[in-house]
């Protein structure tokens, strides 16, 4: 059925201005004032921001990790962001040394395709590069639209791959048209760090901080830069924590490098003294790289304001506090590793971004949507207000107040890491493809609707042919 989105304040990361929205067959068809459509269902957007979908370029849902699962899966995972303002999510397909590409690409469409409620995509973790994984990865990019490869330079003996195989990927990933991600730390320093301090019988969760400083992320990011300037490449440095990583992503761009940085909510709001509350709560906190020192804060909202940090991922990967978590209660490095995120990255952007004046609104549609639409191939489909693209929407009040907390959020997890925080506006409506899922808060969409995103190659524009379902069945 047809809509009209009437009187509402529409925000793209340029332009900030009155109109209707006239949607049919999920698509913007039309933007203007005083719209008149017969037949079309009328939504009141009066004193309410309009904005673009959230696009959240960095989750892990049901996945395998630290001896456990993540407890968000497909369904409850996109149910929560949708109800934060997200509308398309990117989750990292999880692959391992020996086994073809595809067999790990069939598992995520399997976990995913009845289950997602937004649309959603997968960036290709690369855990090794040789003949057999180079002449597979064509098809991937042809077939799937994954145009996003993930390096990760730490969790030694798990996830870590090598200088060779990051180098290699850069190169392969340049001559293919794809955005090179990394994990940076030193992983090699970290687990001799980390032996160290259980040997000395450093076993709380604070250690997990302590042995992972923020000259590790530094060093590992820097060194990526400087491989992916070698390799004329282009790099996307996930999850940045700290003012030294920060910093040498800004000094490689200062030099012309193609490198982009994401930083997350609880990096812009948390600090490392989280992981010191008492009775092991403070487990709830670890994650990695770990929540820093405050001052850091003030770094990364201004990279965020300078442009030199682009987006906002949530690093969703949530395990429970009784069950999960308590894995490590006398042993930090067993406790799994990641956080509760997604429903809240929209919202604490907002609050202490917008509205502490850290950065525009329109700003704000860039960190938290257009930019990654742009970097990861689904602009301007995904993204953006305007004709032609998805009718992607989220009807947002800016003046309401709630405060976060585990006992009315729609994650599946037993905790929320923001717990008691005071937020200033809520995501009403949202529409993934012109379709409600989330109306007047509340949930009305169908496990299943989001679609997959096959995604454009690095730098170029998507078009509306382009992004098709596809899943493969073999
Ligand atoms: O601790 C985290 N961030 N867990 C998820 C995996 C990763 O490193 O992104
Ligand atoms: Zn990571
Ligand atoms: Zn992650």
């Amino acid at each position: 059925m047809k809509k009209i989105i009437r009187n509402g304040t529409i925000v793209t990361a340029s332009e900030t201005y009155q109109a209707d929205i006239l949607i049919a067959n999920g698509k913007i068809v039309s933007i203007g004032k005083q719209i008149i459509e017969k037949g079309a269902e009328e939504v009141d957007a009066t004193g309410r921001y309009v904005f673009p979908g959230g696009i959240d370029p960095h989750t892990h849902l049901e996945m395998p990790f630290g001896g456990t699962v993540t407890k968000d899966d497909f369904e409850t995972g996109t149910i929560a962001a949708a109800f934060g303002g997200t509308t398309s999510v990117i989750d990292f397909c999880l692959t391992e040394k020996g086994k073809p590409l595809y067999q790990a690409i069939k598992t995520w469409h399997d976990k995913s395709k009845d289950k997602s409620v937004i649309d959603y995509s997968f960036h290709l973790m690369i855990s090794e590069i040789n003949d057999r994984v180079l002449e597979q990865l064509p098809e991937v990019i042809d077939q799937e639209g994954i145009t996003s490869f993930k390096v990760f330079m730490a969790y030694k003996n798990v996830f870590q791959a090598d200088d060779e195989t990051l180098y290699r990927t850069l190169l392969a990933a340049k001559e293919l048209g794809v955005l090179v991600m990394v994990h940076a730390e030193n992983g090699d320093v970290i687990e001799y760090l980390t032996k160290d301090a259980l040997q000395k019988g450093q076993t709380e969760p604070i250690y997990h901080a302590l042995t992972r400083p923020p000259e590790v992320e530094g060093e590992a990011t820097g060194r990526a830069a400087q491989l992916a300037g070698l390799a004329s490449s282009q790099l996307y440095v996930v999850h940045v924590s700290c003012k030294e990583a920060a910093d040498k992503i800004a000094e490689a761009r200062s030099k012309g490098f193609d490198i982009h940085g994401e930083t997350c909510p609880q990096y812009l709001v948390l600090d490392q003294t989280y992981l010191e509350k008492p009775n092991f709560e403070g487990a709830k906190y670890v994650w990695s790289p770990p929540l820093r020192e405050k001052w850091n804060q003030d770094a990364l909202w201004n990279a965020l304001r300078t442009g030199q940090l682009e987006t906002i991922g949530s690093d969703q990967c949530s395990f429970d506090f009784v069950g999960q978590k308590d894995l490590g209660r006398d042993d930090f490095t067993k406790i799994p590793n990641g956080g509760p995120m997604i429903e809240d990255r929209f919202s604490i952007l907002f609050s202490e971004g917008v509205l502490k004046g850290r950065i525009s609104l329109n700003q704000f549609v860039d960190i938290t949507s257009t930019k990654a639409a742009k970097l990861f191939g689904l602009f301007p489909n995904k993204g953006t207000i305007s004709v032609g693209a998805d009718a992607d929407i989220v009807i947002f009040n800016p003046t309401r107040k709630r405060t976060i907390s585990a006992e009315t959020h729609h994650m599946a997890v037993d905790y929320n890491a923001f717990e008691g925080m005071e937020v200033t506006g809520e995501a009403e409506s949202v529409f993934v493809r012109g379709e409600f899922v989330i109306k007047n808060k509340q949930f009305v969409g169908t496990p299943g609707s989001g679609k997959y995103m096959k995604r454009a190659k690095y730098g170029e524009m998507m078009t509306v042919s382009d992004q098709v379902d596809t899943v493969r069945s073999e």
